[in-house]
């Protein structure tokens, strides 16, 4: 019988019972010190028939902050509130990795310990504005890390692992993906090192493998992935040769011997993409694959049976459908996202969409 959407797998020594997951979501609604709360809890509960369900990306640590209330893996009070959402998911026999995020130079002064300038790898301005909690105000040319900074950063990876592990999650996600600090690395639009972080795809690359040692010695390879967005423009973001990079990245990690390499396979918002095959990033890596950005039910499965993806996140369509696996099943109706709520706020656009039972 050929794989669907519903049928069982294993990302490493994480077992899913369907192959449809959520993708990482920002949704702002963490509470005081960024501690998650209750709500969250039941959010991440409502969604538990996913195959596996990836937090929102959460800073690692206090300077990796970049948005307001963004619940954070970096404190006691924070862990102890992502025990609530973790107890929940799995009483209703779900499956919840944590992303690791820290957002480098998209952050402001007034998100940072001391209103100090957020970290690049180097001191290269991105075009637009930050979300503070004084409203938008414009980024700012960030700090670039020295080299001696950089084992600092990998031991916050290190230690917030460990964290997400003592919280309950099955595994962790690194996040190197849309414009953040660890793709601000690999690109070399933000990355203009002249050390060994910087220069060659190799050194682009070295920061990303050494985060993800750190994090495969904390949590096993069976229980680690990591997500890349070779394409996607967000955040200011670019490269030269966007697909010799991505498969180097990918062929780099093969020796891990990861859980899975998730990619965002397009741009959040933005057209004129450049050419890249997926096909061939696909290949380049030997483990399991999540596929995410513009899938649909008829669309996951196909790249399911193709081979092309060995389960496929869905991002907008899970903010709307708690029960999304049922409504897939049942070919029945969605609700449709409500673009207004999706970034902080209360119950509303949160935990208040219906399910097929109401
Ligand atoms: C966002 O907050 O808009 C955001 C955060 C993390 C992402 C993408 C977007 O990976």
């Amino acid at each position: 019988m050929t794989a669907d959407l519903f049928s069982p797998t294993k990302l490493g020594s994480i077992a899913l019972k369907n192959r449809i997951a959520m993708a990482p979501l920002t949704r702002n609604r963490a509470g005081q010190g960024n501690v998650p709360q209750l709500i969250n809890a039941e959010y991440y509960a409502q969604r538990a028939s996913a195959g596996l369900l990836i937090t929102e990306a959460t800073p690692i640590s206090a300077t990796a902050h970049g948005y307001p209330a963004t619940p954070g893996i970096h404190d006691s009070e924070q862990v102890e509130g992502w025990k609530q959402v973790t107890a929940a998911v799995h009483a209703k026999g779900g499956k919840i990795v944590l992303q690791l995020w820290h957002v480098g130079r998209i952050s402001h002064p007034s998100l940072q310990p001391g209103h100090a300038l957020p970290v690049a790898p180097s001191a290269i301005k991105p075009a637009g504005q930050a979300f503070t909690y004084e409203g938008l105000q414009d980024f700012v040319t960030p700090r670039a890390l020295s080299i001696e900074e950089l084992p600092g950063i990998v031991a916050d990876y290190a230690r917030a692992t460990q964290n997400a592990l003592d919280a309950g999650f099955d595994g962790v996600e690194v996040h190197a993906a849309n414009g953040y600090l660890l793709d601000q690395f690999l690109r070399d639009g933000t990355n203009h090192r002249t050390d060994e972080y910087g220069g060659s795809m190799e050194n682009r690359t070295r920061l990303l493998l050494e985060v993800t040692k750190a994090v495969v010695e904390v949590a096993g390879a069976d229980r680690v992935g990591v997500r890349i967005s070779p394409l996607n423009p967000f955040n200011d973001i670019s490269d030269s040769n966007p697909q010799a990079l991505f498969n180097h990245v990918a062929d780099s990690l093969n020796p891990f011997g990861l859980a899975y390499l998730h990619v965002v396979e397009g741009g959040m918002g933005g057209d004129n993409l450049p050419a890249f095959d997926f096909a061939a990033l696909r290949r380049h890596f030997h483990g399991s694959y999540i596929a995410n950005l513009g899938y649909d039910k008829a669309k996951g499965n196909a790249a399911i049976a193709s081979g092309h993806a060995d389960v496929v996140a869905y991002g907008a369509l899970y903010i709307a459908n708690p029960d999304l696996v049922a409504r897939f099943q049942q070919d029945a109706p969605l609700n449709a996202p409500d673009h207004a709520t999706f970034y902080g706020g209360d119950a509303k656009g949160y935990t208040d969409y219906p399910t097929l039972q109401g």
